[in-house]
């Protein structure tokens, strides 16, 4: 609030074609600290509220030209004036159509020759009532704006509702029957003697791994995205560019055969939090890598679009392989945990990683997206918000 606005009560226009008038209302309420302008006419009191508009008018009624009931007709059917409340002043011996008054959008009216204390009340009453609103227009804001931050809260908990029955379902239903096998093959090795190795004993043995195996992976995977829930992120600038290296070289070791010409971009950085990001490139590069591991002369690109969009500024990273790629009409669940494009038995997976790292784009306030094409490979996308944007946010 500025000095002016502290010391000023309110700002006045009084519109009489009568200077004396103008002048005696003009005294009495710059006495009580009111901001007063005055104009002799209706086509100026117009011209003005449509530059600055008053907090209040006091509009005679009886001008010439144009007189205090049509001034007050125009400002009620303009957006800037309609808010400006109007009283009328009438003097005791003209014909004073009250009703038309407030047809015409007044809200009160003085009589001349003017009671003092009668004006000043019916002035404070009025700006008072503006106080009023403008106080329920800000408490009406203020309750938008925390219904909005609820409705944002809801859809999280809703997501994270729908991520705690996707485990849910995947703890015991897909556990349970991973341990039913390693049961069932159990009885099968102690009913054909453990110690026999014997064709259907191997086989028994076989499932019984890789049951556990797959047990271990999910409690790994969901472990991993209840630290990732768990995280206070920790914001500093991140070498991406780099840690897709340290990723690349863990790729690499394990299996040897695998011939890939990697294009990394070199300084591409964020600011967020590297352990997350680890994670997230390490899913991104690791799809990459396993979605192509049947594919001829495998490329596998990380890099980044600058200014695509020009205002914001923000860069676009993205993952771009040529394996087998997916159909874009089963794109749409991409991200959900659990969901799966292919079958385990062309690759191995439990699908969670997407779902994990667009956990941690949105933890970072950033989005990702994808695009691919049967056996013309994939390329998934992630754009974060600014640094400063963070910084203020
Ligand atoms: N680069 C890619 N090329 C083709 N399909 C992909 C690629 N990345 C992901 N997908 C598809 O999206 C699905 C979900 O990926 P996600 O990484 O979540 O799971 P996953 O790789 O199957 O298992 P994991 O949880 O072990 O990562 C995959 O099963 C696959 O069908
Ligand atoms: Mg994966």
């Amino acid at each position: 609030m500025t000095d002016y606005q502290e010391i000023s009560k309110g700002d006045i226009l009084i519109v009489d074609d009568i200077p004396e008038n103008l002048e005696l209302l003009f005294q009495i309420l710059t006495e009580q600290n009111y901001e007063v302008r005055r104009v002799l006419s209706g086509h100026q009191a117009l011209k003005i509220t449509e530059i600055d508009p008053p907090d209040l008018m006091l509009l005679d009624i009886k001008m010439p030209e144009i007189d205090g009931y049509e001034v007050c007709r125009q400002l009620k059917s303009h957006k800037n004036t309609q808010h400006i409340p109007v009283i009328f002043l009438s003097a005791l011996n003209e014909t004073f159509d009250k009703v038309k008054a407030f047809q015409v959008g007044g809200v009160d009216y003085i009589t001349k020759p003017f009671n003092i204390p009668e004006v000043l009340a019916r002035v404070e009453n009025q700006l008072q009532l503006i106080k009023t609103k403008k106080r329920l227009e800000e408490k009406n804001q203020k309750l938008l704006s925390i219904n909005q931050q609820l409705e944002l809260q809801k859809q999280e908990l809703e997501i994270v509702n729908k991520e705690l029955e996707a485990f849910n379902h995947r703890v015991c239903h897909d556990i349970r029957n991973e341990l039913a096998i390693i049961q069932g093959f159990s009885q099968v090795l102690l009913e054909n003697g453990y110690h026999n190795k014997t064709e259907k004993s191997q086989e028994a043995l076989t499932y019984i791994i890789s049951a556990g195996k797959l047990i271990e992976q999910i409690i790994k995977d969901l472990s991993r995205l209840t630290y990732i829930n768990s995280q206070q992120l920790d914001f500093q600038i991140v070498d991406l560019s780099s840690i897709a290296h340290n990723i690349i070289n863990t790729l690499e070791k394990s299996t040897l055969h695998r011939v890939i010409d990697w294009k990394i971009r070199e300084n591409l950085s964020v600011y967020g939090d590297p352990n997350l990001f680890y994670i997230a490139l390490d899913n991104l590069l690791s799809n990459a890598y396993k979605y192509t591991a049947t594919s001829d002369n495998v490329e596998i690109e990380f890099g980044s679009l600058d200014n695509i969009n020009g205002a914001d500024n923000q860069q676009i990273f993205y993952i771009k392989d040529n394996g087998v790629g997916f159909d874009m009409e089963k794109v749409e669940k991409i991200f959900a945990p659990f969901v799966r494009l292919h079958s385990n038995s062309d690759f191995e997976g439990t699908g969670i990683g997407l779902a994990t790292v667009q956990k941690i784009i949105h933890l970072h306030g950033g989005k990702i997206w994808c695009e691919g094409e049967v056996n013309r490979g994939a390329t998934f996308y992630f754009q974060l918000p600014n640094k400063e944007l963070m910084d203020n946010g």
